[in-house]
């Protein structure tokens, strides 16, 4: 089975799928690390010098290829492209649901991320933008402002 957790930047999907992961006994991807590891290059990087385009394109060939079984935690724009979705279709799709004050608070200090860096009006349109879109894609929705990522994993593994 897959399951791919998805959510904006800064919604822990990530952490909870380490936690899952020990809960259910299935190992986890981490999507982004798999692209860098595959391209030889950090994501900052890669938009940096091709752009965000091509990082799409990277994440859509790692959703086409993907063949194992697993919680797989997706980059937080795995949803902008219609053709991802086809693919996370195959999956169980867990939206992890953050509040935009929350995924602020969070992310305040955070410098690594490329879409994190422009204007906070243009980053708060895209969570706007984004979020029907991962509210279509889920098969479940988890509300995570406040539950801690062990209380979430438990969650999501009693909702399979
Ligand atoms: C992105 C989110 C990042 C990473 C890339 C683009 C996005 O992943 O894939 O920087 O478009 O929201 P996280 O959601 O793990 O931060």
């Amino acid at each position: 089975m897959k399951i791919f957790l998805i959510g904006f930047m800064g919604s822990g999907k990530s952490t909870v799928a380490g936690h899952l992961s020990k809960e259910i006994n299935l190992p986890y991807i981490e999507m982004d690390q798999q692209i860098e590891e595959r391209e030889g290059m950090k994501i900052s990087a890669m938009f940096e010098q091709f752009g965000e385009k091509y990082f799409r394109e990277m994440e859509t060939k790692f959703l086409e290829t993907l063949k194992e079984d697993a919680i797989i935690s997706t980059g937080g724009g795995v949803v902008v492209k219609t053709e991802n979705i086809s693919h996370l279709k195959k999956g169980f799709v867990v939206f992890l649901d953050v509040s935009w004050e929350e995924i602020c608070s969070r992310l305040e200090n955070d410098t690594d991320r490329p879409l994190w860096r422009g204007e906070d009006s243009e980053k708060k349109k895209r969570y706007e933008i984004r979020l029907p879109l991962y509210k279509s894609a889920a098969d479940t929705i988890i509300h995570a402002d406040t539950k801690t990522p062990q209380q979430i994993a438990r969650e999501i593994a009693g909702r399979l």
